[in-house]
Parts: C-alpha cells; sequence; structure tokens
C-alpha cells in the first residue's frame, strides 16, 4: 500500500536520528552486534580515527569479536558494558580467570580507577586440609592442581585463620561492583570489575543525550554536541515528537480530507483518506515508540525524598548523583529505584530510564508497571 508522501515527509522530520546527523564524524561502532557500543572516549582501533578517541581508551576486537580494552601494565581486558553518562565500565577476563589478572592488578597508568574497591587476601592451602574447601570457596582456575587450592578472602577472620595454616600469597585491592561485599566469607572472584573513570568529563553530556568529541583534531578541547538547547533531551523530544507531531499529523489529515471530501463531495476521495488513515495508523502501531526505555507511570511511580539540610540520604555515604555526578545539595529531590534501591537526582533518573530500562549502577532492569492496554493487540 502506498503512503502519501507529505506523511513520509513528516516522518523523515521527525525522525530523532536525523537530527543528530549533522555532528556525528566519529560514528558509534561495535566489535559484533551484543557487544557494547564504542565511541568517544573509546576508539576501535583500525575502525575508528585516532581523533575518535581519548588517549588511553583504546578498544580492540579479537577474532571471536571480543571487544578488548587495553590497559598498559595490565594487559587486555574483556569489555562487558559501558555506562557513558556515569563514566563507567564493567570488565572481565578474556580467559575467564579474573582471580589470575588480579593478582597482577596494576591501573596506575590508565585512565581507569575503581568505584569502590575491597580488600581480598589470596592463600594457596595445601590439599592435605580438606576441611578448609567445605568452609571457603576455592578458586577453581587457579587452583588445577590435585595438590593445593587458593582462596581469596575479604573477611579479617578467614584471614587471621587462614594465615595459620595456608601461604599467603598477596593482598590485592578488587575493584568490586558495591560497597556491600563484605559480607563474603570468601569469593570465587568471577564477577565483573567496575571501573570509572574521571577524564574526559562527558558524563554530564551524555547524560542530557549529547555526544561527546575533541573540537578538532589537533587539540584536546572537548566539545559537546547534539543536546537540545532548553535542556530538552533527545528521549523528551522523541517523546514529544510521538505525543504531538502524530496527533497533530492525524488531525490535520483528518481535517484536510474532510475539506477535500467536502470540496470534491466525491465518494471516492473519501473512501482513499479513510484507507490511508488505516495504513498510517498500522504504522505509527509498528513505530517503536518505546524504543528501550521505562515508561513514564513507572518511572512516576519510584519513591522521592527532598535532602534536608544534613543531606542525609536512603543509603549512606552517596554524596553524588552517579550520573551527573554532582554533589546532592540540600532540597533537591532525589529518586530511587525501587528493585535496587539506588538513588539519583530525580530531574537526572528520569531523563535516563526513558532511555535505558536499566539502573546505571547495576544495571538492574526495573519491572514496568502493568499498563491498561488501549489498543488490542494484534
Ligand atoms: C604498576 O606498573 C608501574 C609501571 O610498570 C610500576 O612502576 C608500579 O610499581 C606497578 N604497580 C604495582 C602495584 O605493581
Ligand atoms: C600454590 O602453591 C603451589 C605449590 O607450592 C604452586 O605450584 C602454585 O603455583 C601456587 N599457586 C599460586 C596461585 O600461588
Ligand atoms: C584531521 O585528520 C584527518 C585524517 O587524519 C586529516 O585528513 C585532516 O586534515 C585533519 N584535520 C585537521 C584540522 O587537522
Amino acid at each position: 500500500m502506498k503512503i502519501p508522501s507529505p506523511i513520509l515527509t513528516l516522518f523523515i522530520f521527525l525522525s530523532p536520528s536525523l537530527a543528530l546527523a549533522n555532528i556525528e564524524t566519529c560514528l558509534d561502532s561495535v566489535c559484533q552486534g551484543g557487544e557494547p557500543l564504542i565511541r568517544f572516549p573509546f576508539r576501535i582501533e583500525g575502525k575508528h580515527a585516532e581523533s575518535c578517541g581519548y588517549p588511553g581508551f583504546i578498544v580492540s576486537c579479537t577474532q571471536n569479536a571480543q571487544t578488548l580494552l587495553n590497559l598498559p601494565n595490565w594487559g587486555p581486558l574483556k569489555i562487558q558494558s559501558i555506562n557513558y553518562a556515569a563514566q563507567q565500565l564493567w570488565v572481565n577476563d578474556p580467559k575467564n580467570c579474573l582471580p589470575n589478572r588480579l593478582l597482577s592488578l596494576n591501573l596506575s597508568a590508565s585512565p581507569f580507577r575503581a568505584v569502590y574497591h575491597q580488600q581480598f587476601t589470596f592463600f594457596n592451602c595445601s590439599l592435605n586440609l580438606e576441611y578448609l574447601v567445605s568452609r571457603y570457596r576455592p578458586i577453581a582456575c587457579l587452583s588445577d592442581s590435585p595438590k593445593y587450592v587458593v582462596f581469596a578472602t575479604p573477611s579479617p577472620t578467614a584471614v587471621g585463620h587462614l594465615t595459620s595454616v595456608c601461604n599467603l600469597v598477596a593482598t590485592v585491592k578488587v575493584p568490586v561492583q558495591s560497597p556491600f561485599y563484605d559480607q563474603v566469607m570468601s569469593s570465587e572472584l568471577v564477577e565483573d570489575l567496575r571501573l570509572s573513570w574521571d577524564s574526559p568529563a562527558c558524563g554530564r553530556c551524555e547524560s542530557h543525550g549529547g555526544r561527546c568529541g575533541f573540537k578538532s583534531n589537533d587539540t584536546f578541547e572537548l566539545d559537546c554536541s547534539g543536546v537540545p538547547s532548553k535542556g530538552i533531551s533527545r528521549g523528551a523530544r522523541y517523546a514529544i515528537a510521538v505525543c504531538i507531531g502524530i496527533p497533530a499529523m492525524l488531525c490535520s489529515f483528518g481535517v484536510l480530507s474532510c475539506i477535500c471530501g467536502w470540496l470534491k463531495n466525491g465518494n471516492h476521495d473519501r473512501h482513499w483518506a479513510h484507507e490511508t488513515v488505516a495504513d498510517f495508523e498500522a504504522l505509527v502501531g509498528s513505530w517503536p515508540t518505546t524504543v528501550s526505555g521505562l515508561d513514564r507511570p513507572t518511572i512516576e511511580s519510584y519513591p522521592k525524598i527532598v535532602i534536608g539540610e544534613n543531606r542525609r540520604l536512603p543509603k549512606k555515604g552517596e554524596k553524588t548523583c552517579p550520573i551527573c555526578l554532582s554533589e546532592y545539595m540540600p532540597k533537591e529531590t532525589v529518586k530511587s529505584i525501587p528493585e535496587c534501591g539506588h538513588c539519583f537526582h530525580a530531574q537526572c533518573i528520569d531523563e535516563w530510564l526513558p532511555l535505558n530500562a536499566s539502573c546505571p549502577i547495576c544495571r538492574t532492569s526495573p519491572r514496568k508497571l502493568p499498563q491498561p492496554r488501549a489498543r488490542s493487540s494484534p
């Protein structure tokens, strides 16, 4: 079925990607579908020009399409995900033995640091002490001999005990995912490491829907483009386009076809208009109006608090909003995601969730509220 060209024109006009096309000379890229999206400050060696990335943020793709971050002094790490707005990334060992990598952890010459760290002590114990295995969790990939097992523990009690019966291997500050790790007796240390970077500070730009990059390829001066004026984010513009643009289009189309029908008083024309509106509605129905984010009613339902003069938050120790990285101030409204309890400026998370239906910190996917169905499903 044919769609009249004025409607197509309007569609192209409303498309959000087109509005940004003018600023993107360094395109987003991936090693393979499903792998993390790579853009400034990262760049993929061989795919992106040098000026598309910040020094120290070099990514390469392996033959089996893993996304590797190449760190000086510490070798490659597999990138699991990147949160550009929070300036954080999650990494693991490409060879699936993270504890082995942790034994030689060295972030000193890299732009990355731990968000939270926890001190783990590694022990190498003779397997004659079999009762240890029932008490602590052996690190399988380091315990490949039948003669000994390796444990890692953050617990001072366990350290006290193991020191007396095993060989201490090393003490390592592990970049853990959350500060609530200390209850464990011992760990196999398989969880992704959480790292962050301070420079370049593109988080604010990204969290407002913008894209960061160098002003030109001969300076390190940064530029943020694509943030709409008046602080309306990409998501908001998209929502506005969908909420106002489509009804307006439908409405003006309806009015036009009515006028046409009335002027010509011809059954044929009226039939044509009716059919086209039906086509158009089918098209709108198949259009992904919720890109990957969370719906408004769900976001609105989240608990909010206004920070008092003492700046006390539901979770102790969180002084800055992980999205915009600015400190919480008295009288600001803070919102938390009920599923995981992480807090953010209400304004920041309200812009984040319509674009990404996951917590920026722990990647928990919040549940959507059950929705009344507006349209019977096809
Ligand atoms: C990390 O690597 C640098 C450079 O090789 C070295 O000077 C430093 O001592 C290393 N740090 C650790 C903790 O091994
Ligand atoms: C543990 O001890 C054994 C025997 O002394 C040694 O071969 C092995 O390399 C040690 N493992 C680690 C991780 O230190
Ligand atoms: C930027 O880099 C490209 C390719 O490396 C080069 O052709 C171009 O002249 C450079 N532009 C400036 C302003 O240096």
